[in-house]
């Protein structure tokens, strides 16, 4: 299988982990995200302030079309690509899809930290937070869950280093194609 992608809620681990499989493997790392904003040379905030979130998923979709037909490669997706249109079955239909499986505390430890250029959760404070991710899991998990593959990346939290998690995600990786 040459075409990886990484699936699971904001703070999940989807870019780190992904550029460590991607060296590991060989593969091109593609962050989503990333992808958008040189494309159209804004940040996805300002595609959300400018677009509105409606906007920002027609984009998400097309340029998700774009990457999932490049071989040889890790796709990070965003948090809620694969919860709009049929961006999941599509996506399984291209590649090896894996869920990053985390706990509503794990992420809103790493969420915390990392809220500042993610719009949806940018302006809510922990309690705020807190709530909104443990409401949205639960949407979202039904799509996330249509993965091929999930992997809990619950190690974290129990001080594994992460080049042990990665190696971890790899061999079930490996055990697959
Ligand atoms: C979103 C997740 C973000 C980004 C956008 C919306 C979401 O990606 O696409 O802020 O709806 O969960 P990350 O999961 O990489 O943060």
């Amino acid at each position: 299988m040459n075409r990886i992608i990484l699936i699971g809620y904001m703070g999940a681990g989807k870019t780190t982990l992904g550029k460590i499989l991607a060296r590991e493997l060989n593969l091109e790392f593609i962050d989503l995200d990333c992808y958008i904003e040189n494309r159209f040379h804004q940040s996805v905030s300002q595609l959300f302030a400018t677009r509105g979130e409606e906007g920002f998923r027609k984009i998400e979709r097309n340029m998700l079309f774009e990457v999932a037909e490049f071989e040889n490669v890790v796709i990070s997706a965003g948090g809620g690509t694969p919860c709009f249109f049929d961006n999941m079955e599509y996506m399984n239909k291209q590649g090896l899809t894996i869920y990053l499986k985390a706990t509503p505390e794990t992420l809103r430890t790493h969420l915390r930290m990392g809220k500042q250029k993610r719009p949806l959760i940018a302006e809510k404070n922990d309690t705020e937070l807190d709530a909104f991710i443990r409401e949205s899991l639960d949407k979202r998990e039904p799509f996330y869950c249509q993965a091929q593959q999930i992997f809990d990346t619950g190690l974290l939290d129990n001080g594994i280093r992460i080049q042990e998690v990665a190696q971890s995600l790899i061999e079930l990786i490996k055990s697959k194609v």
